[in-house]
Order: structure tokens, then C-alpha cells, then sequence
């Protein structure tokens, strides 16, 4: 029986959607100070499986589906969410002051015919000091990456500020996380740092990230764009800095979003961006003409945007990412799902004859070295 279907889900989606989020990461905080607790959750949840190792950026993987960036925002409840599965984790955004997000209520919001949410937090976060002495004490046993953001302050901020408080805020996080994500325009706050429309921004905020000491991996986050020149002027402007790996192309459609179940009379008139199903085939269209264009040997390409399944995550693969990330569709289908979708992935890799998940990382591009 899938009792996140019929017990926890009926329970949560009967609350406030900020309610039912906060409620969730206080119960993984407490289950992680269990250790017998823990322990029952990791075996009912293992699934582990060599096939789907694998080595991004010089980090090692057990698997390559990651939690998406913006659920456990101040690294409060790593330990039990590694025992969920996830090949990684990644907590944030998280400025260099803490913040209490838009002031807004409510600023979370659910689209169930879409299985979507609507999202208006503004990147609420403890801070990075307060979260960096957190995660110093966490034994997670996954890689962890830290997804870093300007402080909201509800107005746009002018650059250098911008690139100075991403750079303090990656300081005590160089020695803690295994990668760092720059989150450089989070669609819920005003960004000064815009690699669409300003490249030499993107290369003055390396120039600065190049002086912190202990650097790990870094990947860029961006409302990604399609054309082949503005996809190649990021590619350019990135070029001499070898710390960066790689991209995480966010997806943020335009309203009304095409093909949504969701009547827009619905949610039109609400704040905040779309996450989850409808954001799935432009995911994939992103990783589709993205990769051909990224030189392989140094950037790898991060999918997310409305995984639901091990379908679409292989597809993700299959166009181009190294890794996976999810995050909605945990609230519609439950923890159990990263189980489903690693072993859906390792029934694919055995449908299509591949050894492990790395050859399947590009496989739908005729010309992949
Ligand atoms: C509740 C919520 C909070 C989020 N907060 C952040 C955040 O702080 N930083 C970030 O980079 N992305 C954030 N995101 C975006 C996700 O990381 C992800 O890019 C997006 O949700 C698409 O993936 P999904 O369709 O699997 O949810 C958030 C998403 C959700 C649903």
C-alpha cells in the first residue's frame, strides 16, 4: 500500500501549502534525531543498485537523482532525506543575511491537476553563517551541494552588491559542501547578476569567486536560454574558470503556461513561478540544445523541471544531464517515488542494453563523442 497516497498526502493537502511544507521538514528534522527511526526509513527506502553510480565533476554519486534546491532551505533535515535515497542534496538558496522571504501569505501554492506548484517564497533562509554551522555538524553520507542567492530585499540590487554577497556567502560553505550552485536569477527576487542579458556580469562574479580559498565545484543555475548566440556568450563568458562544472537550466514558462490542465482563471491572478509537470517538456527542449553545445570534458548539464517518473528522468538523461534533480513531484507522489525511480532507471538501462547510467547521459545525440 503507498501510504503517502492515501494517509500522508490527504493529511498535508489538507493544510496551507507553506503549513504542510514546514510540517513535513519538522518531522524529517525529528525522525533525524531518532537513529533507530532513521535506520527503519533507510532500509524501506534502499535501493541501491552499481549501475547507477556514477562520477559529475569529480564528486561520486550513488545514484544520480538529487533533491532539488529549495526544500530543505537551511539544511535542517539532510540526514533523514539522504535515508529517502537521493544521490545527493542540495539545501539553499541561502544568502549571505538571513531572510524572512516575500512578506506575502500565502506564498506557496498547490495546482493538483497539473501536479504543479506555484511558487512566491522569495527565498526565506536562516543565512549562511547560521546554516554553514548546521551542516558542519551533519553526517548526511550523500554529497551535498549548497544552492547560494542574493538577500531578498525586495528590490532589485545593483551588481557589485550582488556579486559581493554571493561571494561572502560562499566563503564558509568552500570547506562544508561538495558543490556550490549560484543561483543567479531566481525568478521570486530581483537578481542584478543576469547571465541572459549581461555576460561580462557572469565573468565579474567568477573573477570574484576565484579568490575564495577551497573552492569546490560549482554549478551555475539560470533561467536558461534557447537561442545558440546566448547560450554561447554564457559558454564564453565561463570559459577561463575552471572551477565552473556545469549548469542547472531552470525553466520558468510563461503564464499562462501552454498545455496546463489548470484552468488560468485558477491562477492567473496569483504570484510566484511554476514548478513541477508543465515544466517538462521545455526541461527537456533545454537539455536538447544545450548539450550538443557545452564542451563535454568540462561542463556537465543538470536536468530538473517536473520529474515524475523514471521515464523522465532517463529521457532527461538521455538528452544530456549528468544529473537529475526533483522536487514537486515528492509532494504529490511521496519520498517512495526516488525508489520507483531508480529502479525504473536500471529496468531502462537493461531495456536498451547500456552497463551503467553514464552511457545513457547524451545517448539521443547522434554525434555524442
Ligand atoms: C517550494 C519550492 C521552493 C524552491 N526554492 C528554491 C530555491 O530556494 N532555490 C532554487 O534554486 N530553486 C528553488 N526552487 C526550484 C527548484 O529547485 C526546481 O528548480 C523547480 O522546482 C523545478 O523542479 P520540479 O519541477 O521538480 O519541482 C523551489 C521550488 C519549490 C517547489
Amino acid at each position: 500500500m503507498d501510504a503517502y497516497r492515501w494517509l500522508f498526502r490527504p493529511i498535508l493537502f489538507g493544510i496551507d501549502a507553506e503549513c504542510a511544507h514546514r510540517a513535513t521538514l519538522a518531522a524529517c528534522r525529528a525522525a533525524g534525531r531518532v537513529p533507530l527511526l532513521r535506520g527503519a526509513l533507510t532500509r524501506h527506502f534502499a535501493f541501491d543498485d552499481p549501475r547507477l553510480r556514477t562520477r559529475v565533476a569529480g564528486i561520486d554519486f550513488p545514484n544520480p537523482i538529487a533533491l532539488a534546491a529549495g526544500f530543505d532551505k537551511n539544511g535542517v533535515a539532510i540526514e533523514t532525506l539522504a535515508s529517502a535515497g537521493f544521490g545527493a542534496l542540495e539545501v539553499g538558496s541561502i544568502s549571505v543575511r538571513a531572510s524572512a522571504g516575500n512578506p506575502a501569505r500565502p506564498r506557496l501554492f498547490r495546482l493538483p491537476l497539473d501536479e504543479a506548484l506555484l511558487v512566491y517564497y522569495g527565498v526565506p533562509n536562516d543565512g549562511a553563517q547560521v546554516v554553514a554551522e548546521r551542516l558542519a555538524r551533519s553526517r548526511p553520507g550523500v554529497p551535498v551541494g549548497v544552492s547560494l542567492v542574493e538577500t531578498n530585499t525586495g528590490r532589485a540590487a545593483p551588481l557589485e552588491r550582488v556579486i559581493e554577497e554571493l561571494v561572502e556567502a560562499a566563503r564558509p560553505f568552500a570547506v562544508l559542501a561538495d558543490y556550490l550552485v549560484l543561483n543567479l536569477n531566481c525568478p521570486n527576487t530581483g537578481s542584478g547578476v543576469n547571465p541572459l542579458h549581461a555576460p561580462a556580469n557572469l565573468r565579474r562574479m567568477l573573477e570574484c569567486m576565484r579568490g575564495i580559498e577551497r573552492l569546490p565545484p560549482v554549478f551555475l543555475k539560470f533561467i536558461a536560454p534557447s537561442e545558440p548566440p546566448a547560450i554561447d556568450a554564457i559558454l564564453l563568458a565561463v570559459d577561463t574558470y575552471e572551477f565552473v562544472n556545469g549548469f542547472i537550466l531552470n525553466v520558468v514558462p510563461r503564464r499562462p503556461c501552454a498545455g496546463m490542465r489548470t484552468p488560468g482563471a485558477d491562477y492567473e491572478h496569483l504570484p510566484g513561478s511554476i514548478t513541477g509537470m508543465p515544466l517538462r517538456p521545455l526541461a527537456c527542449e533545454l537539455l536538447r540544445i544545450w548539450y550538443p553545445r557545452i564542451d563535454r570534458k568540462r561542463h556537465v548539464l543538470v536536468g530538473v523541471g517536473g520529474v515524475a517518473s523514471a521515464e523522465d528522468a532517463y529521457r532527461m538523461m538521455r538528452l544530456g544531464a549528468s544529473l537529475v534533480q526533483v522536487l514537486t513531484a515528492l509532494a504529490y507522489r511521496g519520498p517512495a517515488l526516488v525508489k520507483r525511480i531508480k529502479q525504473g532507471l536500471c529496468r531502462l538501462l537493461e531495456r536498451d542494453g547500456l552497463r551503467d547510467i553514464s552511457q545513457a547521459v547524451g545517448a539521443d545525440h547522434p554525434l555524442r563523442a
